[in-house]
């Protein structure tokens, strides 16, 4: 997880946050070993803006990434607490992502918590209820 670590710290420098100064940096780890980084973007029209563990995952699919190659996403943020994946993240990682995949929340200090993809987002609405 430290590799992981390492390469969200790394890369939060790259967040585009003009209007929130909250940097997050997200990296996936697929099962054959790759990375693949996102980090937050924002925009003027705020609404707009999208977060980092969406930017890893779109930026993963866009480059032929299947839902179950990926193993597990690290999000990080360089304050002392733990970010919180927000409700449109949780929906996103619930469908590209296999339910049992790990997400770790990691703060500035270290600290890891992990989780399963479903804990995230229980009774989640899913394509099995169309
Ligand atoms: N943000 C993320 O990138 N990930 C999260 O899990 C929570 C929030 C971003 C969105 C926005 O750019 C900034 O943090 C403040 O909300």
């Amino acid at each position: 997880m430290n590799k992981l670590y390492e390469l969200a710290k790394e890369n939060i420098q790259n967040a585009y946050v003009p209007y929130s100064h909250f940097r997050v940096s997200a990296v996936l780890e697929l099962k054959d070993g790759r990375t693949i980084q996102g980090i937050n973007i924002e925009n003027a029209s705020y609404g707009l803006s999208n977060c980092a563990e969406r930017s890893a995952l779109f930026a993963a699919y866009s480059q032929g990434v299947k839902k179950e190659e990926i193993e597990r996403i690290l999000v990080y943020t360089d304050k002392e607490h733990f970010v919180s994946p927000c409700g449109a993240c949780r929906q996103v990682m619930r469908e590209l992502m296999e339910e049992d995949a790990e997400v770790i929340l990691a703060n500035s200090l270290g600290e890891m918590k992990s989780m399963k993809n479903k804990e995230l987002l229980p009774a989640g609405f899913t394509k099995e209820d169309l």
